[in-house]
């Protein structure tokens, strides 16, 4: 019997996830990362972390950092699991909840990866398209709901990413606990751009788990550092999805140092929410669409069929969002120069098209 007979079907289709090429000259505006270094306080403690990297992480280690996590969203440390970023702790929800034959509510368009967790498992995805309304989008929520109805598991980006609209509010998290018995996931990488958090639903909610991450605000993409917020009893349960040293004395030492000192997070935000309503005045000026965005990125409607390509060639790269058609890109947030090296370039791409 041949390895692609053996193997389960999912990850026959599947393509595997590429990782980013990077050329110097070039700007990068396509994977939602925070422009600038991390601060020196982390890195220090990256650096002393990794002289006693022949040992493997301790209870302390993890649990220091799970404490400032705990403090920093305003939960118990029973509430939170360290994951390898977000991206791990997603995987883990859908290990703990979703197994074969089990349906799941994706919004679209979305994260492909969801897709393919909830495959690989033997499960079934329903995609629920978001409604354009203006400049922003927006759950029918009739739908989600009457599509979670009998549903394993509902997963909701709030903020959503790639539209970077703010979807779900306290009331369709009420209705969807009250009138569904799906669990229902609601992924936050973006939540210290918005403000607005669900996290604090685990309390009285077992049904609820907020995923975060370091990646984005707190500028620690390359270290993957991510976290799971639930009730107690879930959390032990997604505790399990876990290897026991899924998280690396490196990565728990960089944890606690950003959670210990997080001022520079929040000068991060104010800078690119600063930059963001630039770009999207002056992106708006040169005749695109740009909608709101509570993120780190702007959606934008180009009308433009080849737009990536064309901002390629001027030396900018942004992220074409086909689920929404050819002429959608989103664009992150930069620095100062980098947004407008953009601009500039979508500057001329508008007038030669
Ligand atoms: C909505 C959403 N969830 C999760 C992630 C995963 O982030 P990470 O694995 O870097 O923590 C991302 C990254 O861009 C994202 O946009």
């Amino acid at each position: 019997m041949s390895v692609r007979e053996l193997a389960k079907e999912g990850f026959l289709e599947a393509e595997p996830y590429p990782l980013p090429r990077r050329h110097p000259g070039i700007v990068y505006l396509d994977l939602n990362e925070c422009p600038f270094e991390p601060p020196e306080h982390v890195v220090e403690a990256v650096y002393r972390a990794a002289r006693r990297a022949n040992r493997y992480p301790t209870r302390d280690d993890y649990d220091e950092a799970r404490r400032l996590a705990a403090e920093y969203v305003g939960v118990d440390p029973e509430n939170i699991v360290l994951t390898a970023g977000g991206d791990e702790a997603l995987r883990g929800v859908f290990d703990v909840f979703v197994g074969s034959g089990d349906r799941v509510v994706l919004l679209e368009p979305g994260f492909a990866m969801m897709r393919f967790y909830t495959v690989v498992r033997g499960g079934v995805y329903q995609p629920v398209r978001l409604v354009e309304e203006g400049r922003r989008f927006v759950i029918n929520e009739d739908e989600l709901v009457s599509a979670a109805s009998g549903a394993r598991l509902v997963v909701i980006e709030n903020p959503h990413n790639p539209t970077g609209s703010l979807v779900a509010d306290e009331r369709l998290v009420d209705r969807l606990l009250n009138e569904t018995d799906a669990v229902i996931l609601i992924d936050e990488a973006y939540y210290e751009f918005a403000g607005v958090s669900m996290a604090h639903r685990v309390r009285e909610d077992d049904r609820v788990v907020v995923v975060r991450t370091l990646s984005k605000a707190f500028c620690l993409a390359g270290l993957r550092i991510g976290y799971l917020v639930a009730n107690a009893a879930a959390a032990e349960l997604l505790r399990k999805a876990f290897p026991p040293f899924n998280m690396s004395i490196v990565q728990l030492a960089a944890a606690t140092a950003a959670f210990s000192n997080r001022d520079y997070a929040k000068r991060v935000v104010d800078y690119i929410v600063g930059e963001r309503e630039r770009l999207a005045e002056e992106a708006g000026r040169l005749g695109v669409k740009v909608y709101e965005s509570y993120t780190n990125f702007l959606l934008m409607k180009t009308g433009i069929k080849d737009i990536v390509e064309k901002l390629a060639l001027h030396g900018v790269a942004v992220k074409r969002i086909q689920q929404l058609g050819p002429d959608y890109i989103r664009v992150t947030v930069g620095r100062r120069e980098e947004n407008d090296r953009f601009l500039e370039a979508l500057s001329k791409v508008v007038e030669s098209s």
